[in-house]
């Protein structure tokens, strides 16, 4: 017996092989912590072609700030690379992953308008900033982590901006070294999380996002919710407010805060924010958002 696959179905097929959505990875803990490169080799794994441009060294809380990289007048963190390395690199055997010694915001402009063309050979589909080590929570304009996602939705990029509340800022040899510690247990844990999301994201149509916003995404700790299973996404509001209308869902038209949801179970938090002002938007833009995410999320019970 013969089996016959359709022309179509071949060309779909050859399509999504070469048509992987790219994905630009930064955060503000820098290049070689073991979150991100927990994500990095995970979001590779998923099927996504993914480049890591994020700081030499750790950027945590400089929310916006930017300025021209520099050569390097220390060590990268963990000793990853020499004091007086260029003020970019990478890695030798794997050029996909690069430091930029500045703020997050130039490493993610760095990723999408130098890295991208030169190792995609196209503008990237999709920015993932964090996952930060600690969350960034009601007041977030400190945050590097959302300074990147904020860059990128400036610059007409889909973006996100992804905390969780366990973990340290550790090396990512200590993802092998320290395969049980509980900083690797939670990269491995947001990780899964951050997939689930992306891919129920990038299932929308294009654009995947609406212009000029960006998504503030935070993990409850992993100690009481030890599994991905046991965590439900919420759509929240960044700041707490008894007067604002929000998009109608789950019975009210007012969406629970961030930082009290994130305290109050397995839960994650999912805000919609302007990347101007880092603040809440109206309703109608996130009413895009909650159509779009709506397979994933749930309500705060
Ligand atoms: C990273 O920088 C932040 C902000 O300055 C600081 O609070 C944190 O302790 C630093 N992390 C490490 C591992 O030094
Ligand atoms: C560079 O990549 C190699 C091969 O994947 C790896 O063994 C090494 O730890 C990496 N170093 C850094 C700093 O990324
Ligand atoms: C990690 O935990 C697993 C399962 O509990 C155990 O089999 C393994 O030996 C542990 N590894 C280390 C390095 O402690
Ligand atoms: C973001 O805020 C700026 C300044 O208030 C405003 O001009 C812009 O329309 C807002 N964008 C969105 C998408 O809400």
């Amino acid at each position: 017996m013969r089996t016959t696959i359709s022309l179509p179905i071949i060309l779909t097929l050859a399509l999504r092989a070469t048509h992987a959505l790219k994905i630009v990875l930064t955060n503000d803990d820098g290049w070689a912590t073991a979150q991100v490169r927990a994500e990095f080799d995970a979001l590779q794994a998923a099927g996504f072609q993914v480049l890591l441009s994020a700081p030499a060294i750790n950027k945590s809380g400089t929310g916006s700030s930017t300025a021209t990289p520099t050569v390097l007048s220390g060590p990268c963190e963990f000793n990853t690379c020499a004091s007086g390395s260029p003020a970019t690199g990478f890695n030798a055997s794997n050029p996909l992953l690069n430091y930029v010694n500045s703020f997050p915001v130039d490493s993610v402009r760095f990723g999408i308008q130098t890295l991208a063309p030169k190792l995609f050979g196209s503008a990237p589909d999709l920015i993932v900033s964090g996952s930060n080590i600690g969350t960034n929570l009601g007041s977030i304009s400190g945050s590097g982590t959302v300074g990147a996602a904020s860059e990128a939705a400036l610059e007409g990029f889909p973006s996100i901006a992804f905390s969780g509340s366990t973990g340290s800022q550790v090396s990512y040899t200590t993802l092998q070294s320290d395969p049980n510690s509980s900083s690797t247990l939670a990269a491995h844990l947001y990780t899964s999380l951050i997939i689930k999301f992306v891919n129920a994201l990038v299932a929308t149509p294009t654009p995947f996002l609406p212009k000029g916003v960006s998504l503030n995404v935070n993990f409850a700790a992993t100690t009481s919710c030890p599994s991905a299973s046991s965590f439900k996404f919420i759509l929240t509001r960044v700041a707490a407010s008894s007067s604002a209308t929000d998009v109608a869902t789950c019975g009210a038209t007012r969406l629970p805060d961030e930082t009290s949801t994130v305290k109050a179970g397995c839960f994650v938090s999912v805000s919609v924010f302007n990347a101007t002002t880092k603040m809440d938007v109206s309703a109608a833009t996130q009413a895009v958002v909650l159509n779009k995410l709506s397979p994933i999320l749930s309500c705060r019970t």
